[in-house]
């Protein structure tokens, strides 16, 4: 039997059995994620947006695209820009939005089936990661650069810092008037749902939330860590810079580490998240993945009428899954990628609860 850190505990022991207290751990859960995680969540700042492109040919002439310019103002004259693209459909009335945090500024994408997103009557806004900051150990760049490093051991890594321009484009999106700001959700694949998962955790304006293969030190147990899966030794090795320095002193012995994933998604209760796997993905450890879910689903019960995860604690094959509770788990067939089936899945479990 493993050693889980405790999620229905406060950090004095005290049993997390009423709303109130949840609410209480979830803000220790963030403070044990910016400690040893991710690091510091920066605080918000005042954002614009200036429309910068605007076009009726999109989807057929169903939506209407925007690029738009998110500035991020620091105080003293100092400015941070960076582009982000809403597709919206035509048809009258505020509308649901999906954010997506994407690997490359193209849409329609491999990854992202923008015309299925509007068929389905959602908006859908696209940032490119690398826009805000490059996936490397240079925290002089971009956004990176106003968080020069402390030494604290915990400043706003990589990860941190594009979920922060998530909610910072959120922040813009929420003054349209197209936006139906109750409805708005976040997916990202891979460490870019790794990324969603830690926006939304921490910005509870996003209501849903999607992380597709999302894996270690996104939606998979640390402790459950399979043969063929990605360890959090190999994560912090090879990918230091996505974690704050706290993490390189923990992850070589997950069971010491003050925290495992299924505290991460705890931190989105009583939301809804939906936990996406593929069947040939072991990297992403989609049995830990599914464990997780098991391990969170707790903290969306202590919320009246709310039940978490619905679905098995026996593995499910591919393509079978269960997306009725508040937190949903699938496993799609085939490999690391974020396709139309995940999309459709994203949107059916919205729509479970809209
Ligand atoms: C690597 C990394 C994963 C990550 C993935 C991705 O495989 O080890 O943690 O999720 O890249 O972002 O595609």
């Amino acid at each position: 039997m493993r050693f889980f850190p405790e999620l229905m505990k406060l950090n004095d022991g005290t049993p997390v059995d009423t709303p109130q207290k949840m609410e209480l751990r979830k803000k220790e859960i963030l403070e044990i994620f910016q400690k040893y995680a991710y690091g510091d969540m920066p605080a918000p700042v005042p954002v614009t947006g200036k429309i910068l492109e605007e076009t009726g040919r999109c989807c057929s002439g169903t939506a209407v695209y925007y690029k738009i310019e998110i500035t991020c103002d620091f105080g003293n004259g100092r400015h941070f820009s960076y582009p982000v693209q809403l597709i919206v459909p035509e048809k009258a009335g505020k509308k649901p939005l999906l954010l997506c945090v994407n690997f490359d500024d193209a849409i329609p994408h491999e990854y992202i089936p923008s015309e299925e997103v509007v068929d389905n009557a959602f908006a859908l806004a696209v940032l490119y990661f690398k826009d805000v900051t490059n996936d490397d150990p240079d925290f002089t760049d971009k956004l990176a650069a106003f968080y020069p490093r402390t030494g604290s051991g915990h400043d706003p890594a990589k990860i941190s810092l594009w979920a922060w321009s998530a909610s910072r484009a959120l922040d813009y999106l929420l003054t349209r008037d197209d936006i139906d700001e109750g409805h708005v959700g976040v997916i990202g694949h891979s460490r870019l749902g790794k990324t969603a998962l830690w926006c939304a955790a921490n910005d509870i304006r996003f209501r849903y939330v999607c992380s597709n293969d999302s894996g270690c030190m996104g939606a998979a147990y640390a402790r459950s860590w399979v043969e063929g899966a990605e360890s959090t030794a190999s994560i912090a090795k090879v990918f230091p810079y996505w974690f704050c320095e706290n993490f390189q002193a923990v992850a070589n012995d997950p069971a010491a580490m003050p925290f495992d994933q299924h505290m991460l998604l705890a931190a989105i209760a009583p939301r809804y998240l939906l936990v996406n796997s593929a069947s040939k993905d072991a990297w992403a450890g989609p049995a830990s993945e599914q464990d997780a879910c098991v391990g969170a689903s707790p903290a969306w019960q202590v919320y009246e009428r709310k039940t978490g995860y619905q679905g098995k604690s026996t593995y499910y094959d591919a393509n079978e899954g269960n997306i009725k509770g508040e937190l949903g788990y699938y496993k799609r067939y085939g490999v690391h990628f974020l396709g139309r089936k995940d999309w459709l899945n994203f949107m059916e479990f919205i729509n479970n609860h809209y």
